[in-house]
This record gives structure tokens, sequence and C-alpha cells, in this order.
């Protein structure tokens, strides 16, 4: 089966649900505390798998029990974790998550994720090299992302590049990956112009998200909507990375892209009905399900 490695971050998600955000210099109570396995690279290679994809991990946890708990995680997951480290001295990364009004804020502690710079990665080629996708995302240094996006480039390795959290970034990047997946926000935080017409300059290559209206890419004709399916709100956190890494399942299963992302679509939507991101990830049958539905 065609392989997906996904490069990126892992975190444990400390999630605190409450009716409402807390303004300043405020303390309210809230209704619930979980602990839970996140991180951008790690929910996205989680997704990729409960979807049936053939997942590699590489990045890197620290040396606490928090890393052993999201090692763990992976696993369980059925992704392989070969390539994941585990580094001396330093925290496994971690996310400060408050969910409340529909919505959530998240505050990130790099940790163990800031130590995967171009040297790391290069123990790792090999594992590369035998990828038909790479995922990669914004919540490991820069450097290490743009040198990513060329070797993929180089050795012809399709790629997904999720821009999330948002940093500043030199664009010129775009041209050389295979799918980049803003958020509307991104896409204005990025481009002056309308996202119409990003869209239309990047046909069949951006795909942007767009919350409770689904996703939206030119196809070199036309500007394509796929549509959301109606869903209860429960928890948004981790909709994006489910997102990508359905993206990836699907393409690797060699679907067309707009089939892929209507899939896609569905896997999102139905990961914001339940709390957490990994958690609330559909399996293949259930995406099934709701096609039928
Ligand atoms: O995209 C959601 C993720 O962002 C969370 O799991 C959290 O770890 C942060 O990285
Ligand atoms: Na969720």
């Amino acid at each position: 089966m065609k392989k997906i490695v996904v490069i990126g971050s892992i975190n444990v998600d400390l999630v605190v649900s409450s009716e409402r955000f807390p303004k300043k210099g405020e303390t309210i109570i809230g209704n619930s505390f979980n602990v839970f396995c996140g991180g951008k690279g790690a929910n996205q290679a989680v997704s990729a798998s409960k979807l049936g994809g053939h997942v590699e991990f590489i990045g890197a946890v620290g040396d606490d029990s928090y890393g052993d708990l999201a090692l763990n995680n992976l696993k369980d997951h059925g992704v392989g974790i070969s390539s994941v480290a585990k580094l001396n001295g330093i925290s496994t990364g971690l996310a400060s998550i408050t969910v409340a009004e529909n919505d959530n804020q998240i505050v990130i502690i790099k940790g163990a994720n800031e130590k995967i710079n171009i040297e790391f990665i290069k123990q790792y080629l090999e594992v590369i090299q035998e990828a038909s996708m790479v995922v990669l995302q914004f919540e490991i240094p820069l450097e290490t992302v743009f040198y990513l996006v060329d070797y993929c480039y180089e050795h012809g390795i399709k790629t997904i590049l999720n821009p999330a959290p948002f940093v500043p970034f030199d664009k010129t990047i775009i041209d050389k990956v295979t799918y980049f997946t803003p958020n509307e926000t991104e896409i204005n935080a990025m481009f002056d112009e309308s996202y119409e017409e990003v869209l239309c300059k990047y046909p069949n290559k951006i795909i942007m998200t767009k919350g409770s209206e689904g996703a939206f890419m030119h196809d070199g004709n036309q500007l394509v909507h796929i549509h959301p399916k109606k869903v209860n709100v429960v928890d948004t956190t981790g909709a994006g990375d489910t997102f990508n890494g359905a993206l990836a399942a699907f393409i690797a299963q060699e679907i067309n892209l707009v089939d892929a992302l209507e899939k896609a679509n569905i896997a999102a939507g139905i990961s914001i009905g339940k709390i957490g991101a990994q958690s609330a990830m559909p399996t293949l049958d259930e995406v099934e399900q709701y096609e039928e539905a």
C-alpha cells in the first residue's frame, strides 16, 4: 500500500471545557477536564491511519510521561513510530486548550517539537524516500518544513502542506507543494486578493477550508465548493487536522481529488461532533455510513 509519511508535531492536550471563555483576569468554574493526545502532526497521522492509510511518523517527544503516552497512542492507532525520537532533557509538546462557545483557544509549548531541525530530519531520509505522500504543518521549525518541501519536490514525492498554526513565510514554497491547505483566516493573512482569486491562481492545489461552510478549490474551470453536511458542534479542535489526514488517506487510495475532498470534508464534520481531536476522528466505515445516510 502507498505509504504516507507525516512529519510534524506531537503534543499532549490539556483540555478544559466551560460555558464561556473567561475574561482577562477572571476566574470561572468550568465543566470538564480531559487529557488527550494531540499536536497537529500526530492528529493528521491518526486521522489518515483511522481511515485505512499506511502511516509512518517522523517527530519527537520528550523524556517525560507525556512522551510515553503520546508514543503509545500513535502505536495504538496503527501509526509507525520507529522514526519518532525520545529526546533527553526536554518536555513533550503541550497544548493548553479551552473549549467554549462553539470554539477553542489554544496555547502551545513547543517542547521536543522544536528540536526537529534539518540535522534531525537527515537521519530519516530513507523513510521519506519510500513515501508516496509527505504531510507537513507549521508546528515544527519553518526551516525544516522548507527543507522537506524542497527535498520532496526534487525527489518527486507528493506533499500536503497545512500552514497551521500560521506564521509569516515565503509564499514561493506554494509552487513546490502538491496540495496547500490553509483555512480562510490563513488565506487572508497571506494574500491581499479575495480567496476566489487566490484559488483561481492555484488550481487543484490550494484547498481552503472554511469552517462550517466546508471547503473550496478551483479545478481550472470553476470554483468547486465542497458542501458540509449538517453536524452538531461539540468541539472543533482538530477538525482541520482530521481533514488533512483524511485527504492524505483518500489521495493514497487514488480516487479523484474532488471525491477525496468530499470524503475528507465528511470526516472533518464527524470529528466536530465529539470532544477531543483524535478521539473524535472517524473510521472509514463511519465515513461510508455517513455518505449513505
Ligand atoms: O489542531 C489542533 C491541535 O493544535 C491540538 O491537538 C493541539 O495540540 C494543537 O497543536
Ligand atoms: Na472534536
